[in-house]
């Protein structure tokens, strides 16, 4: 087996993807990426023992290079700043020049059926979520290249430290506009790599042209999240009606984020629960409130 590429490796499920991999003992063959070579060395410090290198996206020439004898590719891409029609051409350019990509694996969430001609341009304007996505999906279905996709419909159990961990602490409340509110599905970031790590160490052929949905048996709106907060610390969370946390921690992007959750609150609503992640991984997907009880730290 060639070598596995993680591009954007700082980042959060592709980091621990990387994690986990290292932890199969398989940092030889893994080669993790950065865009700013400001964050080299925090990855190779990561990540010893596994090769650490600057590519760009953007730069076609630095993925080519990033590219060489690699036989997986793992690509996640972040929301609000990415173009995905640059980066995934860019990505299918140099995976097709490298000419020995047995498996690129890439992160998606959209609703099952969703395409761009769907989504009005405000939301596409958004390059959040499915927005993303779906510019992605299909130009790497038809790029001939061997593609697996792990789609998360759902939100990622990291959301609570990015949206609720600070009021949380400081006054016991989970804040949040009551016009982003939903009864969602919400799957944990451990999850996530640990499906990708498992597709990303197994043989190619075994996830070429698959689709795994990972969703969760249970969904909560804002008022659930903020009872299981307040059972599993032990003393009362109230879930307020409050954008002033969200305002402060999104700051440019607030306007944004919000018009991509009048798409969210919406599109979510249909997706049906399959058992991928205990089917793939063998043992029982974290819960919401699992997850709060093994963070608690995060949020006392
Ligand atoms: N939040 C949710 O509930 C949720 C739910 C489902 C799906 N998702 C999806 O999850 C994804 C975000 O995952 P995440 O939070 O793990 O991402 P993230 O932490 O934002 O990481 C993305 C990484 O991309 C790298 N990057 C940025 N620009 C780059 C460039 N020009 N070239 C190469 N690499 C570049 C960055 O690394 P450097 O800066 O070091 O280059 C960064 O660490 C999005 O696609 C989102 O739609 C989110």
């Amino acid at each position: 087996m060639g070598k596995t590429l993680v591009l954007g490796a700082t980042g959060s499920l592709a980091g621990l993807t990387a994690k986990y991999l290292c932890q199969q003992d398989a940092s030889e063959t893994l080669r993790v990426t950065t865009s700013r070579e400001k964050n080299l060395q925090r990855l190779s410090e990561r990540f010893a023992g596994a090769e650490a290198v600057v590519a760009d996206w953007y730069d076609e020439g630095s993925l080519a290079v990033a590219m060489q004898d690699v036989s997986r590719v793992l690509v996640v891409t972040p929301d609000f700043t990415t173009d995905e029609t640059v980066v995934t051409p860019n990505i299918v350019k140099a995976a097709r020049k490298a000419g020995t990509v047995e498996l690129l694996l890439r992160l998606l969430a959209i609703p099952p059926g969703l395409t761009a001609s769907d989504l009005p341009q405000e939301f596409r304007d958004t390059r959040c979520g499915a927005n993303l996505h779906v510019i992605a999906k299909p130009l790497l279905d038809m790029s001939g290249l061997p593609v697996c996709y792990v789609n998360v419909p759902a939100w990622i159990m990291f959301n609570l430290s990015t949206f609720f961990a600070a009021e949380i602490k400081s006054s016991r409340r989970m804040t949040m506009p009551a016009v982003t509110d939903a009864n969602r599905m919400w799957v944990s970031e451990h999850d996530i790599a640990a499906v990708m790590a498992k597709v990303l160490s197994e043989p190619a052929a075994r996830h070429v042209g698959r689709e795994y949905a990972l969703t969760a048996a249970q969904r909560y709106a804002y008022a659930d999240v903020a009872l299981l907060f307040s059972e599993r610390l032990g003393e009362p969370i109230a879930y307020v009606d409050d954008d002033k946390a969200l305002r402060a921690s999104m700051g440019d992007d607030f306007d944004r984020l919000m018009t991509y959750f009048r798409h969210e609150t919406e599109a979510y609503r249909d997706v049906v629960h399959r058992d991928t992640v205990p089917q793939l991984l063998g043992r029982p997907q974290q819960t919401l409130g699992d997850y709060i009880e093994a963070n608690r730290r995060r949020f006392e």
